[in-house]
């Protein structure tokens, strides 16, 4: 994880962070659940949002709501502003150059769903391969197999070692004369696996193919450069990063943007329209049709200011010993096993306890207060891959403590006592 510390905070001093003030932002954590104080770790699902978020959402309704970008009146002028302004917050967060390299989308999967309809469309033929890795969430898996399907290419899978690590030399020499894109998750959902990113687009680059990483799971841990990373594009999704959910990210060199065809038509992303002819916005707007989820992109800006007020270095230390603490604790729990222990990991628990089904220990947990995801995370080949159906898995976030780890681990040793 990257230790860069950001704007410190009262709550931030010297890359740590005061939890006890983090969780105070975040009204949520005062819920009960059967009685018990909420305890949540299913943040690689959806993160909960702080007070500056949701009281940035509800200022847009209350007070200058209006849609955008077509208005001349006041309020479609504030809201016009207060959109843009997230852009521009969201271009800082991810170090492009330009804002018009910062597509507004629904989500991650909209985003991928875009290169893959928009880019992949025109530079996929038959015969052509896409590269994905063994470790991707099924947002990153479909659409390429869908297009791959569409137009007679092969999607080719760089496989993972036992410990959940993408075999680099084995996915070097997937690159070839044919692969026509390389997608890549930045972190696994199911495994934590923090991916060696800039060293695989150096890979594909050295071979002239353009790389797409997948950065939901890693935009709320780990700070994100594009710049530095190199990549063609970058999708990320508001609702993992403390922000609302509908709302996501597509970052795209301005190059490719530019040459690529529009995604979806019809308002907002055009110059003029007559019925012979239409002529398409410029960039970003050219991939922004209709009216778009305006105050939820805003509560984005407000998330990432939230987040860059607590700073993602000291937001990364905190999860880093977390994720120590967590994986100490747990593999003490008799008949636990850990799915996925990458050398380099974020905040995710992945882990079977032999006896017992996964949906059976969330059950347990959930009357015990505590939120885990169980099933196959969205990543079913993954879950092939370590020969288990489903697993239980603790995602943790900035607001999480020491002490609601143990009382996951008292809670396990609870399934235990229910089942065996
Ligand atoms: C690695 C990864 N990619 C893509 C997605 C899809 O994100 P969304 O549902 O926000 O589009 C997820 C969601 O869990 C994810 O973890």
């Amino acid at each position: 994880m990257s230790a860069t510390t950001n704007h410190a905070t009262p709550a931030a001093a010297a890359g740590t962070l005061d939890v006890e003030r983090v969780r105070r932002d975040f009204p949520i954590l005062r819920e009960t659940v059967h009685g018990k104080p909420l305890v949540y770790l299913d943040n690689a699902a959806s993160a909960q949002k702080p007070r500056a978020v949701i009281e940035a959402e509800a200022a847009v309704y209350e007070s200058y709501y209006s849609n955008i970008h077509r208005g001349v009146h006041s309020l479609s002028m504030r809201s016009t502003d207060a959109y843009e302004a997230a852009r521009e917050t969201v271009r800082r967060f991810i170090g492009a150059a330009h804002g018009r390299e910062v597509v507004f989308t629904r989500g991650t999967t909209e985003s991928i769903n875009l290169v893959a309809s928009s880019y992949g469309r025109g530079h996929v033929g038959k015969g052509d391969e896409v590269l994905i890795t063994g470790l991707e969430h099924h947002s990153n898996i479909v659409p390429w197999q869908m297009l791959c399907e569409e137009k007679g290419a092969r999607l080719r899978v760089a496989p993972l070692d036992d410990r959940g690590d993408v075999i680099l030399d084995a996915m070097e020499g997937l690159i070839g004369p044919r692969t026509k894109l390389v997608a890549v998750a930045h972190v696994s959902n199911a495994l934590g696996t923090v991916n060696p990113v800039k060293r695989m687009v150096e890979m594909a680059h050295a071979k002239g193919v353009p790389v797409l990483i997948d950065g939901a799971q890693a935009a709320p841990h780990l700070k994100v450069d594009v710049r530095e990373l190199d990549c063609d594009f970058y999708a990320f999704s508001s609702h993992k990063v403390y922000g609302p959910s509908g709302v996501g990210v597509l970052y795209g060199k301005a190059a490719h943007l530019q040459a690529m065809p529009p995604y979806q038509g019809g308002g907002d992303m055009i110059l003029s329209v007559t019925f012979e002819k239409t002529t398409y916005n410029e960039l970003p707007y050219k991939f922004e049709a209709g009216t778009p989820n305006i105050a939820g992109v805003i509560g984005l800006g407000a998330a990432i200011d939230w987040v860059e007020g607590i700073g993602r270095g000291a937001i990364a230390t905190h999860e880093t010993d977390l994720l120590e603490y967590g994986t100490r604790q747990l593999v003490e729990v008799p008949g636990l096993r850990l799915i996925g222990t990458a050398r380099e990991k974020a905040g995710v628990l992945s882990f079977v306890l032999e006896g017992v089904h996964p949906h059976d220990i969330g059950t347990v947990l959930d009357y015990e207060g505590i939120a885990v995801r169980t099933g196959h995370h969205c990543a079913q080949p993954v879950m092939d891959r370590y020969c288990v159906p489903a697993t239980a898995c603790a995602s943790l976030a900035v607001y999480n403590t020491r002490e609601e780890i143990d009382a996951l681990v008292r809670a396990l040793h609870k399934v235990r006592e229910v089942f065996l």
